[in-house]
């Protein structure tokens, strides 16, 4: 089928298997190769891209489902042109805390984050665990992690 959808502001226009992995498509087709896959079975939220503005789990999404929709990852969250990219606000708080170690759940956990802060962008530490609840990561210990997005906009969290 021919698909048409837009992806980080950008209309794109595919011959793709309706059935075929968002995921795969984003990788494979578009070379958007931020999104990662982990467990494949919508475990552990590494694939998360932002579908109108919701966090999903792009391994489980079949490509027809963004026919006509919106879709964000983590390759759009940072701005800017000619090579002066200007972080997102969580991008640059998971430097700050040193919020990444192996960096394979990086990705999902910062469009996840991104997500909670377009709607609520001082969150306290309780609103941070419950948003990132579906993101699994073996290295951090989640403290560094849930210290950087609740910081990101400079305010501490309760
Ligand atoms: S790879 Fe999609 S949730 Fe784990
Ligand atoms: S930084 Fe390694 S899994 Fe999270």
């Amino acid at each position: 089928m021919i698909l048409r959808f837009q992806v980080n502001a950008t209309d794109v226009e595919l011959d793709v298997l309706p059935m075929a992995r968002l995921l795969d498509v984003l990788r494979e087709d578009l070379r958007l190769t931020g999104s990662k896959e982990g467990c494949g079975e919508g475990e552990c939220g590494a694939c998360t891209v932002l579908i109108d503005g919701r966090a999903v789990n792009s391994c489980l999404v079949p490509v027809f489902q963004v026919a006509g929709a919106k879709v964000e990852t983590v390759e759009g969250l940072a701005s800017g042109l000619h090579g002066h990219e200007r972080l997102h606000p969580v991008q640059a708080a998971f430097l700050e805390h040193g919020a990444a170690q192996c960096g394979i759940c990086t990705p999902g956990f910062l469009v996840a984050a991104a997500e909670l802060l377009a709607h609520t962008p001082h969150p306290t530490r309780l609103e941070v665990r419950e948003a990132l609840a579906g993101n699994l990561c073996r290295c951090t210990g989640y403290q560094k992690i849930v210290d950087a997005v609740a910081n990101a906009l400079g305010r501490q969290g309760s």
